[in-house]
């Protein structure tokens, strides 16, 4: 047991965090994300020797969303390698909300500006490859549950379904893409892998192992195998710098300072290059997209722990 990150700090960082969550509102633009409990709250750190400091609720099920972000890159830079996923999604961040259509015909030529925001998670999805979706999903899948451990990881159907039949602004997004190029793929199929990579399911414990392996460039401690080189590790940790909170990602930057990643659902990832991997899960979320709790819990933890890179 490491007791250089002591549980009481952890707990003391919880209850500042669970201060705030009336301050925030889950998602409603995905009718089943509206159904989830504001109140929650849990936060999981796993540390290199694979033990894990936990409080609230880090055993209660959520939907990745835009955390999932990182994997399906993850896969098209392996499937595709850096050159040819670069030529389609950028690498600078955005001012813009992470589901804004507004530069991708300002900015010429068209590629969304990083692969973060839907737009430009949409176009990773596109250069997924594989036979049908259940194929491009499953590479996902299997590097999800070699990350977290547990081979059960799997879609939630109803989150899946309720963001099909309400996604017309990532539509939107898709045939923009596809009328400019960037999407050679089929614009439903490539709609389908995203909704459900989007909604697979996952523990704050999962996400701070998942976290973990980001920590140690993508090598996994548990079982000893290198699950992705480690230069790929290195820009997924980049584009959480500087894309990762969408456009509360220089504010967090100052105020945290470590590489993470948010989701809709309330949940965020985040690394400790070579420390940590933390999974934070808190619904209630900020006019940006972030779990309100979750970013003070981060805040206070960083403070304490002097987790802060820069
Ligand atoms: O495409 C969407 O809108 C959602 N599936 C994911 C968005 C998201 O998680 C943004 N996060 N803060």
């Amino acid at each position: 047991m490491n007791n250089q990150y002591d549980q009481k700090q952890l707990e003391a960082a919880w209850s500042t965090g669970k201060a705030f969550v009336d301050r925030g509102r889950v998602a409603a633009y995905i009718p089943e994300l509206a159904k989830q409990d504001p109140g929650q709250l849990g936060v999981s750190v796993c540390l290199p020797d694979g033990t894990f400091l936990n409080t609230g609720d880090t055993d209660v099920c959520f939907t990745l969303q835009s955390i999932s972000k990182l994997f399906s890159l993850i896969v098209a830079l392996c499937q595709n390698g850096p050159d040819e996923v670069f030529s389609r999604v950028g690498k600078e961040p955005t001012g813009d909300p992470f589901n804004s259509i507004i530069k991708l015909e300002t900015i010429k030529p068209h590629k969304p500006l990083n692969p973060m925001i839907n737009a430009g998670a949409i176009a990773v999805a596109g250069m997924i490859q594989g036979k049908g979706v259940e194929e491009r999903l499953d590479s996902i899948l299997d590097l999800l549950r070699k990350m977290t451990g547990n081979p059960d990881i799997r879609v939630n159907e109803e989150v899946y379904g309720s963001e099909k039949k309400t996604a017309d602004r990532n539509r939107a997004l898709a045939w923009f893409l596809k009328d400019s190029g960037v999407l050679t793929a089929d614009v439903d199929e490539t709609l389908d892998l995203y909704f459900r990579h989007c909604a697979i399911e996952v523990t704050a414990q999962e996400v701070a192992r998942m976290g973990m392996v980001l920590a140690a460039d993508g090598f996994d401690r548990c079982t000893g195998e290198q699950l992705f080189p480690q230069a790929i590790a290195r820009i997924c940790k980049t584009f959480m710098v500087t894309c990762g909170m969408y456009n509360a990602s220089g504010e967090f930057a100052i105020d945290v300072g470590i590489p993470a990643k948010s989701g809709v659902a309330g949940g965020i990832l985040a690394t400790v290059p070579h420390r940590m991997g933390i999974g934070v899960f808190g619904p209630a979320l900020d006019d940006k997209g972030n779990s309100v709790a979750g970013v003070k819990l981060l805040e206070q933890l960083s403070r304490e722990w002097k987790l802060g890179i820069f």
